[in-house]
């Protein structure tokens, strides 16, 4: 992308009534990140500096969205209370000392495109300044623009709109360019005497377009538009942003037996000639290699995948590694820290955490397999638990390689069972096994005779 050196203003202060929510409105997610994270993005990867993100007062819970990174491009300008769009960006007054043009972006509109944002630099260049519109079907609660060819005549919120205003389908998608200091001259002259008592940053745009040429960028994507004013909004947003990256998927040689139920967040990859069924969920920082095939139901997040994995349906998988050749589920649950070698095989109903099973273990059905680790080729039986927790600590089971762990075995950690070792069906395993050695620790069997009176 384009370097710039445009400032940017990211509106981001306050709670929306009609999400009704505890949070505030920019902390809602989409694609596993918060709405004003991907704003920050777009703005980043335009290269603008500073980025001012303007945020309610105090210790705005905003702030702590970027405490996990560099942050050090964002200045914080608090607005002590929320009187509006208008009055929001004239907090950034004094942040924005060098004269030039500003990004001024609304925090709630995550779907924008860095290119959006260059081409709204690149036309607000030749004129006074720039905002971004599109033309949506139902343009619900978003400002209605009137344009003369690519010129804006003027911003009208749906609040405050005739009937005749309201139908017009052209809307402000809250992304302007804008010059500084010039904008806050104009932002000075605007009141709050219309319908939400709120000092509008689109009064102040509309007023200067009467004395300097304001251009009106249209979005390659429609979507770009789409802000998050309520809970509706914010699905129709998380819809989009499944699809964008189901699409880039398809793109790179994913086959998605069914884009729209596919929930993908986009920071995951997906190798070529790889297979998504429906209603599969890839969340966080998950990566799927090629020629694998994840079936129907499954929940994956802040996971690896090989190539060659078959993750049959209705499995969850929690920040689990997966090698080449494995196959999982139908029903099991990998936790964090669960790792497969090689072709290991997990069925269903088997859970795995903090326990690496090595290269061909088999752990077919209806196991606990916590704080373990199990050698190349062993078999773990149906119904095997290791007793990891005492109540107060855990400890660690250790199975050797090709040992046989009969059916319904419990292992009291801390616990070795050696190579090649068997233990019997039932048994309770509280002792080390050495290698090479049945053991058997369950009751002798008595069959005693029926007596009838
Ligand atoms: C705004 C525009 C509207 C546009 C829409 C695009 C105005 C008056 N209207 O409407 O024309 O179609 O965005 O999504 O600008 N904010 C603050 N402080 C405030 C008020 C808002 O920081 O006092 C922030 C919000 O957190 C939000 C952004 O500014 O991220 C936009 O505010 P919002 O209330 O959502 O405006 P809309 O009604 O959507
Ligand atoms: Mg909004």
């Amino acid at each position: 992308m384009t370097s710039s050196t445009a400032a940017a203003v990211v509106l981001a202060a306050g709670h929306s009534k009609r999400l009704r929510s505890e949070q505030p409105k920019v902390l809602h997610e989409v694609g596993g990140r918060p709405l004003v994270s991907w704003v920050v993005q777009a703005a980043r990867e335009v290269g603008c500096a500073p980025i001012c993100v303007v945020v309610g007062s105090g210790a705005d819970p905003v702030r702590s969205v970027f405490v996990d990174e560099d942050a050090g491009d964002i200045v914080w300008v608090e607005q002590p209370e929320q009187r509006g769009t208008g009055h929001a960006l004239s907090m950034a007054r004094d942040s924005l000392r060098s004269e030039g043009l500003a990004l001024v972006l609304s925090g709630d509109a995550p779907l924008v495109r860095p290119g959006t944002l260059q081409a709204l630099l690149d036309a607000a260049g030749a004129g006074w300044g720039s905002v971004a519109v599109a033309d949506l079907p139902e343009p619900g609660s978003l400002g209605r623009v009137a344009c003369e060819g690519d010129r804006l005549v003027r911003i009208v919120e749906a609040a405050d709109a005739d009937d005749d205003t309201l139908a017009l389908r052209t809307v402000n998608a809250g992304h302007y360019a804008l010059p500084v200091p010039a904008i806050f001259d104009w932002l000075e002259k605007v009141d709050a005497g219309n319908a939400q008592g709120e000092f509008y940053l689109t009064d102040a745009v509309s007023a200067a377009v009467r004395e300097h040429p304001v251009a009106a960028v249209r979005v390659e994507d429609a979507s770009e538009a789409l802000g998050v004013n309520s809970r509706a909004d914010l699905a129709a947003v998380q819809r989009v942003f499944y699809r964008r990256s189901v699409d880039a998927l398809l793109a790179a040689g994913v086959t998605v037996l069914d884009p729209d139920s596919v929930w993908i967040d986009a920071a995951v990859t997906v190798g070529a000639d790889s297979m998504l069924h429906p209603n599969v969920t890839l969340l966080g920082a998950s990566s799927v290699g090629s020629g694998c095939t994840v079936h129907t139901g499954a929940w994956i997040r802040d996971s690896v995948l090989d190539d060659g994995v078959e993750v049959l349906p209705y499995s969850v998988l929690d920040g689990a590694r997966v090698a080449s050749g494995c196959t999982i589920g139908p029903f099991a649950r990998l936790r964090p820290e669960a790792v497969l070698e090689d072709g290991a095989k997990v069925g269903n109903f088997v859970e795995v955490k903090k326990a690496t099973l090595g290269p061909g273990v088999k752990a077919s059905h209806l196991a606990y397999l916590g704080d373990a680790s199990v050698g190349a080729g062993a078999n773990i039986g149906a119904g095997v638990i290791t007793c990891n927790y005492d109540g107060k600590k855990k400890s660690r089971t250790v199975i050797g390689e090709g040992a046989f762990v009969g059916s319904d075995s419990i292992l009291v950690a801390p616990v070795e069972v050696g190579a090649g070792a068997y233990t019997g069906a039932g048994s309770v395993i509280t002792k080390d096994v050495p290698e090479e050695t049945l053991a058997v620790g369950r009751a002798r069997q008595k069959n005693i005779k029926r007596r009838r009176r």
